[in-house]
């Protein structure tokens, strides 16, 4: 690779590039906490990240994206950051431990972007893809798990059956225009996509993880 020139030569990786990705409150962090367990048991080299975040940088956009101050945002703003922050987190953590032929588990990623700002936020997958053209061109992930759940299960998992609280269900129509948009992307990627029920126990959805992960 050319001095300079960033980004992966995909010759010379020999590291693998894992995403996770699903609705919030599908049960991600279980699953990563169970992978690392076993990673780390295993012996297996491997980091863990996450995005927003995963650096001292790509940490303070983060602190701007997250904080309920900042609700004057725009969703092009809210874009721009998420994609600023991808650049330099895989700068930072995922190139280098990737050219070591580390494994890299990456908590949310660029399909998170498509979703949650391409549709959510009504912005289009053509601008969330142009402003990411870095991560879509330079840094796509070998394998990318979906734990598939829908906003409405999310939603019952964490607060009952019975709640019926009207900031939520407003927010509810954005976070199913998220999920609509994981399923779509899901379909148009399917060599890269690995969809796993979301409803099912955590250790049926962990053996179905680890299964795609040694099949890939
Ligand atoms: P976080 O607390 O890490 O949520 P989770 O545990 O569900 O991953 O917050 C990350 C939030 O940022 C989450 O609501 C999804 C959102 N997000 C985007 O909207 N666009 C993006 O590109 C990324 C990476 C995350």
């Amino acid at each position: 690779m050319e001095r300079g020139e960033k980004g992966i030569n995909y010759m010379e990786k020999t590291g693998k590039f894992i995403t996770f990705e699903g609705c919030d409150g599908c049960g991600k962090s279980t699953q990563l906490k169970m992978l690392s367990n076993y990673l780390t048991r295993e012996n297996i080299s491997h980091i863990f990240t996450r995005e927003p975040g995963g650096g001292k940088i790509s940490e303070a956009i983060r602190e701007i994206l997250l904080s309920g101050k900042n609700m004057e945002m725009t969703d092009e703003c809210e874009a721009l950051l998420y994609a600023a922050s991808r650049v330099q987190h895989l700068r930072d953590r995922v190139d280098p431990a990737l050219q070591e032929g580390k494994l890299v588990i990456c908590d949310r990623y660029v399909d998170s972007s498509l979703a949650y700002q391409g549709y959510g936020r009504g912005l289009g997958v053509e601008f969330i893809g142009k402003i990411n053209a870095y991560a879509l061109e330079k840094y796509l992930p070998d394998v990318t798990i979906f734990i598939d759940l829908t906003p409405e299960a999310a939603f019952k998992r964490k607060h009952g059956a019975d709640q019926n609280d009207r900031l939520e269900l407003a927010g509810m129509e954005f976070h199913k225009r998220v999920y609509e948009g994981f399923k779509a992307l899901a379909e148009a990627n399917p060599d890269r996509f690995v969809c796993i029920n979301g409803e099912q126990t955590p250790d049926e959805i962990f053996a179905q993880v680890l299964s795609a992960l040694k099949e890939k």
